[in-house]
């Protein structure tokens, strides 16, 4: 008792409270499809996260570095979550400076993680706000889901400024989900032509056969969502049952992580869990769902938490989600980047939607706008998949951009090592045909990697079939599978998975793609660009990348090594 009073009078009294802010640049305008219901009860409890300053960032990356690229000799010695935890873990300094600070305002319930970086605590939201100066917490509802969240900036005491990253559970409310909507935007189909896509039809245009399906007996994949929706098993087995005929399959998840709650399947819930299982086949597949339990927690934030606190994790993971990178400030992307690092050193592959609205467009003044990168789309150590359809909608041509394909390029983040001669070429290639420069950032982090059908899909939710379901919430489950497949077959050689595939995959220099050439995604729709943003290219892209995977090519240019 006697040290927390001692600490109290060291922080209240011996130096002025210098507030400093973490998170100047973060934008904390609440949107306006929330409605405030009114401030929190100062006795109400919040649960906010504590991301402390880690150490060994730089040689985290330099590892990953290594282990992710095929040439170096340290390629696919992945290190296991206690080695990753004496790398990166913050400095006793820090985590004692950190924890005085919360104990001298009466914190002491919290919660840490295997590798000691994140603090996860509860306390009333008075305390919260003498704590965060500045922070005010109100509560705000959209459709009929609650969230505490501050409109006001908050800053920390100058003793622990410089010993955390960022504070979670202030701002950041949970974007609406992608764009997955069944929407009619094809034309009914002939007699005699395939009438959307289906497993049969995907795993015929990737050249899948009956015997590309799991079988090691240590492989796994996983969803991650973030919405507030649901998959519903029911609907997984009779989709399974519609079409699941040609080949061996499961028809169960594995694992559920997290609070699946009573309410209707979405549709995107059943999307992925549908089609990552149709061409992940026969793999043991776990869903992440909706982490964040508490009105003040932040779900994406709370799934990264909790990749950093498992040491058992599938292999492949794939995500629907992202936010405005503009919305976003630096310290926040920064450390969310360490930790898809953290990942990529263990061997576990990140897959992104590049997101369903093309270049994005984000108005600057009345007349002036600029394209709109999305993030973690936009981080150079995750891989990120766009979308594409069928020339002919309802035939088993080949493929062109889906207008909607996430793409473009990052205003934070620089063109990493492995992407900079695709980039290059591409500039190089479409010369002339690019978008205004004022419209993006041709030093920036490039994506999407590459891409996959996004258009026309059939899911069933609720028990019922629903057709064209589009997004590129569909491609990313689907290229998913098939790494989570390549994974199986290298395990079953003896072999590490994948991990980071990026600086592989760039590599291969297009082989083993199939690749797309044909069509521009949208953007904005004013009258210098007239809603069109940047156009598919011989070889790598920044709206389909590489293409889209012929998987036995891409099976064997991946099998060694
Ligand atoms: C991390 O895992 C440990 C051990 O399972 C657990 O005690 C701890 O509460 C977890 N941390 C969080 C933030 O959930
Ligand atoms: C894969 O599919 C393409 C197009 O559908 C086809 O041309 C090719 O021959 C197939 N087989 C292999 C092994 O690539
Ligand atoms: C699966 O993993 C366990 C523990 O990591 C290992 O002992 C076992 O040999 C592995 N099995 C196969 C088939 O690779
Ligand atoms: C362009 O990107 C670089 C990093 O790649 C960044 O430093 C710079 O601020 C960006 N410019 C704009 C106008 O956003």
């Amino acid at each position: 008792m006697r040290t927390v009073l001692t600490l109290v009078v060291v922080l209240v009294c011996s130096s002025p409270v210098r507030p400093g802010f973490l998170e100047e640049d973060q934008d904390v305008l609440i949107p306006d499809e929330w409605s405030r219901v009114g401030p929190v009860g100062p006795s109400e409890q919040l649960e906010l996260t504590f991301a402390l300053r880690q150490q060994g960032v730089d040689l985290l990356g330099e590892t990953l570095r290594r282990v992710s690229d095929p040439d170096s000799p340290q390629y696919a010695k992945y290190l296991r979550l206690e080695e990753v935890s004496s790398l990166v873990r913050p400095s006793d300094l820090t985590q004692k400076v950190v924890r005085r600070w919360l104990q001298s305002h009466g914190v002491s319930a919290c919660l840490s993680v295997l590798t000691r970086d994140f603090l996860q605590c509860t306390m009333p939201a008075q305390v919260a706000e003498a704590l965060l100066p500045g922070a005010r917490f109100h509560r705000y509802v959209r459709d009929g889901r609650s969230q505490v969240r501050s409109s006001a900036p908050y800053s920390v005491h100058d003793e622990v400024h410089q010993h955390l990253d960022f504070v979670g559970g202030l701002h950041r409310l949970p974007p609406r989900g992608q764009d997955v909507a069944s929407h009619g935007r094809n034309r009914h189909p002939k007699p005699g032509l395939h009438l959307g896509v289906t497993p049969a039809i995907l795993r015929a245009r990737y050249n899948l056969t009956a015997s590309d399906v799991g079988s090691s007996q240590n492989n796994s994949q996983a969803v991650a969502q973030f919405l507030e929706q649901y998959y519903h098993a029911a609907d997984l087995a009779e989709f399974m049952s519609m079409f699941g005929g040609s080949f061996p399959h499961l028809s169960l998840v594995d694992r559920v992580v997290g609070t699946q709650g009573a309410g209707r399947a979405g549709l995107e819930a059943s999307l992925d869990v549908e089609y990552i299982m149709s061409t992940g086949a026969n793999i043991p597949t776990w869903v992440f769902t909706n982490p964040g339990r508490h009105e003040s927690q932040e779900p994406f934030l709370q799934w990264m938490v909790l990749i950093s606190n498992m040491s058992a994790l599938p292999w492949v993971h794939t995500v629907s989600y992202g936010d405005d990178e503009d919305s976003l400030s630096n310290a926040y992307m920064t450390r969310i980047n360490t930790e898809f690092m953290k990942a990529g050193v263990r061997g576990i592959s990140l897959l992104f939607a590049s997101g369903d609205s093309g270049a994005g467009c984000r108005h600057l003044t009345k007349e002036e706008n600029c394209f709109r990168p999305s993030f973690p789309a936009s981080s150079p150590y995750v891989t990120t998949v766009g979308g594409t359809s069928f020339k002919n909608p309802f035939k088993m041509t080949y493929e062109v951009t889906d207008y909607i394909s996430g793409g473009g390029f990052s205003n934070v983040f620089k063109t990493p090592d492995y992407q900079a001669s695709a980039v290059k070429a591409y500039m190089q290639t479409v010369g002339g045909g690019l978008p205004p420069l004022t419209y993006f950032n041709t030093s920036g982090r490039a994506y999407p990697d590459l891409a996959a059908l996004s258009d026309n899909y059939w899911v069933v939710s609720n028990r019922m079939p629903v057709p064209w379901v589009s997004g590129t919430s569909a491609s990313t489950p689907v290229v998913g599978g098939m790494l989570a497949l390549i994974n199986d077959r290298r395990l079953l050689k003896g072999l590490p998975p994948l991990g980071f595939l990026n600086p592989r995959l760039y590599k291969l220099q297009g082989e083993a793609m199939f690749d797309v050439t044909e069509g521009c995604h949208l953007s904005c729709l004013d009258e210098t660009v007239q809603g069109r943003g940047f156009c598919a290219a011989p070889s790598w892209d920044p709206v389909t990348g590489w293409g889209t995977p012929n998987y036995p090519a891409l099976l064997a240019a991946l099998l060694d090594q």
